[in-house]
């Protein structure tokens, strides 16, 4: 089947054009202008519309057990709102099960086959690198896993020590696969939520006074510092503050393969939400946690200048009434599970706050969602632009479109939405993925199942250069 979006804005990190994309089958047979549709052929009229390469979202948490709970999303729901939001790809961290890397992928290939509605991707958070997890990054590497997380934070739990770091970094290097980090001072942060609760400070917004962006900072810096001593790229994610960007910058400055990335919610929601009355502020505990609004300019400039490359969502959705959910941590802020839902809502914010206010270019937005993800993630052979060749993952947005986000409407399973109300203005209107129309009118017309494993490239560190 042969489809023509016809006479949009076509939109691709280099700039943009007005003209027609073609696929044929669930690929990219033609860009041009004034291109022929044969009478058999689905026409899409994108007149009025921006044409963008479908979305990457390469954070998420989907299915994902946390302190004893599991998050509202599974992989049925949460890839369903990731195509009605735009994005069709996605790459979900998959953990580290009973020590073994490879069990934590058998795990993650179980609870994604069957319903997955867009392609993804995994890569693997590792939280004990014993020998035997060591051993194991050569075989997920294989099988097109080469990315790893490690993470600073979370004390008792995921948190790794220096030395781990150091061990996994080395072999990721050696293997040509990327490591990314959460980047928090978890014994910090341990401390001082100890002394926050023995003060008898247990509300929400004590999430946040525990984890300063001090914090964040020190972390970033210690995981570029050991990443400079392996030899190894590094990705830092979910990066929030203005301590941690500075230290990005100069690793870049130096010419080190340092990248990171933010997300949508720490350019559109400021630390104030935390004390909402009641407990109305544990809808909004994430970590790193969100901060004032004084550091959101630096993190739309660096998403402008190139500072940081992606801009994710981290999905990790937790029920805010309910049992499994948010009241875990009533009355105590520490036991509250992390994370927020974003999935599907990441393209209409970022076009009305970052594109409509000239924050970000269209060109802008989707070198940070689609085509820096598609490349840092081993994704660009397919994925990432609009080309022909490439898979025919394509976003008919319309600026004009005007969305009232709530809990209420969205494909999410989650019962809260963080933006409750918020008016956006700039929307999917039609969305393709290999071809396929996906959503369209406000509907998903997908189904599950439909979306592909992606073995992933190596990091372009670990590339060969070209020969002159
Ligand atoms: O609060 C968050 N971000 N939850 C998800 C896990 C993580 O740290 O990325
Ligand atoms: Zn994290
Ligand atoms: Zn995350």
């Amino acid at each position: 089947m042969r489809t023509l979006v016809r006479g949009g804005t076509v939109v691709t990190a280099v700039g943009t054009f007005t003209g027609d994309v073609l696929s044929d089958g669930e690929t990219i047979a033609a860009v041009g202008v004034s291109l022929d549709a044969g009478s058999d052929d689905q026409v899409i009229d994108a007149a009025g519309c921006f044409v963008l390469p479908g979305l990457i979202d390469n954070h998420t948490h989907l299915d994902m057990p946390f302190g004893g709970t599991v998050t509202a999303d599974d992989w049925e729901s949460g890839t369903r709102a990731a195509a009605a939001g735009g994005t069709t790809t996605l790459v979900d961290f998959a953990l580290q099960t009973d020590g073994s890397l490879l069990r934590g992928l058998e795990a993650w290939h179980a609870k994604a086959e069957g319903k997955a509605h867009i392609d993804y991707g995994f890569h693997l958070a590792v939280s004990d690198a014993s020998d035997a997890a060591i051993a194991e990054m050569e075989t997920a590497v294989a099988e097109g896993v080469t990315s790893f997380k490690l993470f600073m934070a979370y004390k008792g739990a995921l948190m790794v020590s220096d030395e781990e770091m150091l061990r996994v970094m080395e072999r990721a290097r050696d293997l040509g696969a990327l490591t990314q980090v959460h980047a928090e001072n978890g014994d910090a942060v341990d401390h001082f939520v100890r002394e926050a609760l023995a003060a008898g400070d247990s509300d929400p917004r004590f999430h946040a006074v525990t984890r300063p962006p001090a914090v964040e900072g020190e972390a970033t810096r210690r995981a570029i510092e050991l990443a400079t001593w392996a030899r190894a790229p590094l990705f830092v994610v979910h990066v929030t503050c203005r301590e941690a960007l500075e230290q990005i910058q100069l690793a870049r400055d130096l010419g080190l393969p340092v990248y990171g990335e933010t997300c949508v919610q720490y350019l559109t929601l400021t630390v104030d939400e935390l004390a909402r009355p009641g407990f109305e502020g544990a809808k909004y505990v994430c970590s790193p946690p969100l901060r004032p609004v004084e550091h959101q300019a630096p993190l739309w400039a660096a998403l402008r200048n190139g500072g940081l490359q992606g801009c994710s969502t981290d999905q990790c959705s937790f029920n805010y009434e309910g049992e499994g959910g948010k009241q875990l941590g009533v009355g105590d802020f520490s036991k509250i599970p992390n994370g927020m839902p974003g999935i599907e809502t990441r393209l209409p914010l970022l076009w009305h706050h970052g594109v409509r206010t000239g924050k970000l270019t269209p060109s802008e937005l989707v070198a940070v969602t689609s085509t820096g993800p598609a490349r840092l993630f081993g994704l660009a052979e397919r994925k990432g632009t609009i080309a022909p060749g490439l898979d025919a993952d394509l976003v008919v947005l319309d600026p004009e479109r005007e969305v009232t986000i709530t809990a209420a409407t969205q494909e999410m399973a989650v019962d809260y939405t963080p933006y409750e109300g918020w008016v956006v203005r700039g929307a999917p209107r039609t969305v393709l993925s290999r071809g396929e129309v996906v959503y369209a009118e406000g509907e998903v017309r997908s189904r599950p199942g439909r979306g592909r494993f992606l073995a992933r490239a190596l990091h372009e560190s670990a590339r060969p250069a070209v020969a002159a």
